[in-house]
C-alpha cells in the first residue's frame, strides 16, 4: 500500500520525502485555503517536490469547466492527477478527462456504489472518506472492504485510496482490506513511526555502545563518529 500526505504544507511534504517513503500527496481545496499562499506557485512546488502523484482538486460542478480545469491542471506536470468529486457532472467529466489520457482521483465516495460508479467512469483512483463516515456512526473501514472486494471481484483497475484517515488503526487496517493508497495527514504519517519501545531500546543500545566503545579495538571510520 502506497503512503499519501493528506496535505498542502511544504514542510510537512519536505519532511515526508526525507523519511524516503512518500509516494504522493493529495490536495483540496480546504488544504489549499489553510496554507495562505498563491495558488500555482504552491501547487507547482509540490508536483516538483513529491517523486509521485499528487491530487489537486478542480472547482466546478460544470461538466465542461471541469473537463477544461482538469487538462490545465494535468499540463501542469507528468505527476499531476485531477481530482473531481462524486456528482453526476463530475462522472461525466472524469470520463471524458480518462478519455483524453488524464489520471483522474473521483473524491468523496461514501458508499461502494459510487466506487462502482467512478471506476465503471474510467478513474484511475477513487477515494472513499474512512473518518468522515465513522464521524456519522458508519463503519468507514467497512467501506474500504465492500469497495476492494467488489473491485478484486470485477478486475477494476481503478485504485482505492483510503482518505480522511484519522489514526494508525485506521492506516494498518486500510493496508489489510487491500486499499493500495492509504493518505493521512502529517500528525498520523508521524505516529506511524513512533513506539515507545523503538525509543527506549535505542536509547539503551546507544548508551551501551558509548561505554563499551573505547574498548573495541579498531572501528569503520563510520562508527566512530557515532
Ligand atoms: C482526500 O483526498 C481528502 O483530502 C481527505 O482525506 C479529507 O479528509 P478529512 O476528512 O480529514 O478532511
Amino acid at each position: 500500500m502506497k503512503l499519501f500526505l493528506d496535505t498542502a504544507n511544504l514542510e510537512e511534504i519536505r519532511e515526508g520525502v526525507r523519511w524516503g517513503v512518500l509516494r504522493g500527496v493529495t490536495t483540496n481545496p480546504s488544504l489549499i485555503a489553510k496554507e495562505k499562499k498563491g495558488f500555482l506557485p504552491l501547487v507547482r512546488e509540490i508536483l516538483s517536490m513529491v517523486d509521485g502523484d499528487v491530487s489537486i482538486e478542480t472547482a466546478s460542478d460544470d461538466t465542461d469547466v471541469l473537463v477544461r480545469q482538469g487538462h490545465e491542471i494535468a499540463k501542469m506536470a507528468d505527476n499531476a492527477v485531477v481530482k473531481v468529486a462524486l456528482t453526476p457532472n463530475g462522472l461525466g467529466a472524469t470520463r471524458q478527462l480518462a478519455n483524453d489520457g488524464i489520471k483522474v482521483n473521483v473524491t468523496l465516495a461514501f458508499t461502494p456504489a459510487q466506487a462502482i460508479l467512478a471506476a465503471e467512469a474510467g478513474a484511475y483512483i477513487v477515494s472513499p472518506f474512512v473518518g468522515r463516515l465513522d464521524d456519522v456512526a458508519t463503519d468507514g473501514l467497512r467501506l474500504i472492504s465492500d469497495i476492494c472486494e467488489i473491485f478484486t471481484v470485477q478486475g477494476y483497475d481503478t485504485q482505492v485510496l483510503a482518505a480522511s484517515l484519522r489514526h494508525p488503526i485506521h492506516v494498518t487496517e486500510a493496508a489489510r482490506l487491500g486499499a493500495d493508497i492509504a493518505t493521512m495527514p502529517f500528525k498520523v504519517f508521524e505516529t506511524l513511526v513512533r513506539h515507545p519501545l523503538t525509543d527506549s531500546g535505542f536509547k539503551r543500545f546507544t548508551d551501551d555502545w558509548e561505554q563499551a566503545k573505547p574498548h573495541l579495538g579498531e572501528l569503520p571510520p563510520s562508527m566512530q563518529e557515532g
